[in-house]
């Protein structure tokens, strides 16, 4: 693997319009959950990610025929023919666990590697076998792979400890072809659960009530394929918004669902940013400080965990004391050191950050440790004086597609440098 590095001129003000692209969070289900489908299913929308290349990579090593082209993505399940997700592949990207409910449901069993903890946490599964066991799957841990199976589902009751996403999303893709009715309770809210009821009725199922703490879902026999558009990155969205604040620019943001970055928006507010919200598209115009405020992250319509390093970004140069506190993720500070070594003060004390806001950060070498790290400190050098080089843009590449091109267009002076191995 290349660890390619970005070069980045801070201080340059960012100007005009950025499109969001689709959210990678909802196409990853999405395209797990085509695997239920006897049919061939297009998805409209799909960034052209290296999360989303390993997931088309799963999909392939499980017999699923696959057709990318611009941002249309068709999948093809009728040829499905294998079982294994291996240790590769996992490795690459633990969102491949999102194949356990859709492939038990279509395929009656499936074996997949256990997923290790990763830059932000150990990222347990309890809850998804919680969940799966519920509706009859046994499930069992064997030198390191999951081995899951079902001669037949069946409908069931499942109350989650946690509303945990992923966990939602494969009992949901396991109980649509269940004999009988699933009830889950506490189930989480995301927008992109939404959009994964909103495709799997769509295909045939028979799913109500995402977006809310209870979902019912009604198993149907079997499923078709179908058409649909990914909804667009709301985390995409935020990062953009708070670019404009933080080089005092002027961005409007196409592609959004306001609704999804409620939460962002109102922040951005109370430390002082001018927000204005047309249709679809939400437009920052920012000049001199920012005011402190404090964030918790929390499960959605909460702030977003996912947002986190990118507003402690924001608010090492707003004008007073902030506190961060991080509730979801037990080691998601990461970004922390780096910001540091940019000038910025912050201290930690357990799961809260304290940070002083500095008039200016300045450029340095800094590094991404993962996805959302990386573009905390991507945001941070477009602000900062002087140059940043920035290393391990690899991470940034799973979550944010073109970025150059659509910051270069913002008025950005970057350049990518490529590392050979
Ligand atoms: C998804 C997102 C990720 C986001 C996260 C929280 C995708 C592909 N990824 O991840 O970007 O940061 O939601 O919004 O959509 N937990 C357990 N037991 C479980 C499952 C989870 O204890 O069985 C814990 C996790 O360790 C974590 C919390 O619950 O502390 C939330 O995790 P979860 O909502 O499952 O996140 P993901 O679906 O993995």
């Amino acid at each position: 693997m290349t660890m390619d590095r970005y070069v980045i001129t801070g201080k340059q003000r960012l100007e005009g319009r950025v499109r969001t692209s689709g959210a990678k969070n909802a196409a990853l289900p999405l395209m797990a959950a085509t695997i239920l489908s006897e049919g061939k299913t297009v998805l409209q929308g799909v960034p052209r990610l290296s999360d989303i290349m390993h997931m088309i990579g799963v999909l392939n090593k499980l017999g699923c025929q696959t057709e990318f082209k611009d941002n249309e993505l068709v999948i093809d399940s009728s040829t499905l023919n294998g079982s294994t997700v291996d240790e590769e592949l996992m490795r690459k990207m633990r969102g491949s666990n999102l194949v356990l409910g859709p492939m038990i449901a279509r395929n009656g069993r499936v074996k997949i590697s256990r997923p290790g903890g990763c830059a932000i946490g150990t990222r347990p599964m309890d809850q998804h076998f919680k969940g799966l066991k519920e509706l009859g799957v046994t499930i069992q841990e064997r030198h390191g792979y999951i081995e899951a199976a079902a001669k037949k589902l069946k409908g069931g009751e499942i109350y989650l400890d946690i509303p945990s996403v992923g966990a939602t999303e494969n009992i949901m893709t396991a109980a649509v072809l269940a004999e009988g009715t699933t009830m889950i309770r506490n189930a989480a809210r995301e927008p992109e659960i939404v959009d994964l009821q909103n495709l799997l009725n769509k295909m045939g199922a028979k799913v109500r009530g995402a977006g809310t703490h209870i979902i019912r879902i009604d198993g149907v026999k079997k499923l078709n394929g179908t058409e649909h558009a990914v909804i667009p990155d709301r985390i995409e969205a935020g990062t953009h918004l708070i670019a404009a604040v933080m080089t005092g620019g002027d961005i409007t943001v196409e592609n959004v669902i306001p609704e999804h970055i409620s939460p962002v928006i109102a922040k951005l507010r109370q430390g002082g940013a001018e927000v204005t919200v047309n249709g679809e598209s939400a437009r920052v115009r920012h000049k001199g400080k920012l005011k402190a405020f404090d964030i918790k992250t929390l499960p959605y319509p909460g702030f977003p965990t996912d947002m986190q390093p990118q507003f402690m970004a924001l608010l090492t140069m707003a004008e007073g004391t902030s506190i961060v506190t991080e509730t979801i993720f037990e080691n998601r500070f990461q970004h922390v050191a780096e910001l540091t070594r940019m000038g910025a003060k912050i201290t930690i004390e357990g799961r809260a950050a304290i940070i002083c806001g500095v008039p200016t950060l300045e450029g340095a070498f800094v590094e991404a440790t993962d996805l959302r790290a990386g573009a905390a400190l991507f945001l941070s050098a477009l602000a900062a004086e002087e140059g940043t080089v920035l290393e391990g843009v690899d991470h940034i590449d799973r979550g944010y597609e073109n970025l150059e091109e659509k910051y270069r267009a913002l008025g950005a002076k970057l350049q990518r440098v490529v590392k050979q191995p």
